[in-house]
């Protein structure tokens, strides 16, 4: 590998943001060289607290510094199309927070631009990138359990914030769908595929965003994949996979770093553990350098076209239950 260092941007100053710049300290080929906020006092207050050479007091200013390689987004959903536009028209690439877009068309944009401008774009989808997130496909894939008749994966917390908060407000895209439900479809997507048919409802805010839902995916005549998501509840954030021999379980906060417990029906277990070296987030960060230094445009671990069918599954679960972005969807 080159031994060039990449110099990442961060843009916005929020609680993923302060989870990726402790991150990227472990993360050998990276710099993390600057910051930018709406508010340059907020930038400065957090390049002081990760020792950032540069703090700017808007994204564009950010985008505009040569010495950036690379910017990861981590605002609100409802602004990542506007944002990771800015960066590409400045010719730098992006690690962009999940979701890419609120919806297919806003990806389908950004990605036209990624290719247009030749530049390196990935989902900063963190789980898809974990050890045991790996480990739990590669399992899978080596039919360890069989064929796999049944999975199911919660992601479920009484939500503090209130209605103007990005979880809930619809201006800033607010529900479960894209914000934790992004999770467990993406679970079963990874290990099952795109499903032969689904079916979703959920409990809407006032708002018009979900609350809680639950989307339930069949794959061919005997396969379920039955999921949660909800701002309302605290259940045990666990993920299962059961096949015909054995099952995967996933324990609570299935999506973070963990372990894989493989327990078979003869009653054998087996339990895999790793050494996490920072928060988790450093894999993603460690991915997209490792591309950007070999001149790699996306990621062979979560593709553009992953993150398309994602989306697009995302589109299709919304419709069901009736959400729309009003200021994206149309
Ligand atoms: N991968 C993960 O585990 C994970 C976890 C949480 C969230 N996320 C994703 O990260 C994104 C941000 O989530 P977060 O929890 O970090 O949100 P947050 O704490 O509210 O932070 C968002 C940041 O975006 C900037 N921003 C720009 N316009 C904004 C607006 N109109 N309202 C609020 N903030 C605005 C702000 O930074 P400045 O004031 O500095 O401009 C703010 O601090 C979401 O897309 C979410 O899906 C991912």
């Amino acid at each position: 590998m080159p031994d060039k260092k990449i110099k990442w941007g961060i843009i916005s100053t929020g609680w993923i943001a302060h989870k990726f710049a402790t991150a990227l300290k472990v993360v050998e080929n990276s710099e993390l060289y600057a910051v930018g906020s709406r508010n340059i006092e907020t930038a400065k207050k957090f390049a002081d607290e990760y020792n950032i050479p540069r703090a700017y007091g808007s994204y564009e200013e950010l985008v505009k510094d040569p010495e950036v390689d690379v910017v990861y987004i981590g605002t609100p959903h409802n602004l990542h199309l506007e944002n990771t536009l800015l960066a590409f028209e400045h010719n730098k690439h992006v690690l962009c927070e999940k979701p890419l877009g609120v919806n297919l068309k806003e990806v389908n944009i950004m990605m036209e631009k990624a290719k247009e401008k030749n530049l390196f774009f990935m989902e900063a989808l963190w789980s898809r990138y974990l050890p045991n997130i790996i480990k739990t496909k590669e399992l899978v894939d080596s039919g360890v359990i069989g064929k796999i008749n049944f999975l199911s994966a919660y992601f479920c917390f009484k939500s503090n914030h209130g209605p103007e908060h990005r979880q809930f407000n619809i201006d800033l895209c607010g529900g479960t769908i894209l914000d934790i439900g992004i999770y467990n479809i993406f679970l079963s997507m990874l290990l099952l595929g795109k499903p032969d048919s689904f079916i979703a409802n959920a409990v809407l805010s006032n708002q018009g965003g979900d609350n809680t839902c639950s989307y339930t995916f069949k794959y061919g005549k005997d396969t379920l994949a039955v999921m949660f998501s909800s701002f309302m509840v605290n259940t045990p954030t666990v993920a299962e996979i059961h096949g015909t021999k054995g099952r995967i379980l996933l324990e609570h906060l299935w999506f973070c770093p963990g372990k894989v417990k493989l327990i078979m029906d003869d009653g054998t277990e087996e339990i895999f553990e790793f050494d996490f070296k920072s928060n988790g987030y450093e894999y993603e960060a460690i991915e997209a350098a490792y591309c950007i230094l070999n001149g790699k445009k996306q990621s062979d671990f979560w593709n553009w076209n992953d993150s398309i069918r994602l989306i697009s599954m995302m589109d299709e679960i919304r419709k069901e239950c009736g959400i729309v972005y009003p200021k994206h969807d149309n």
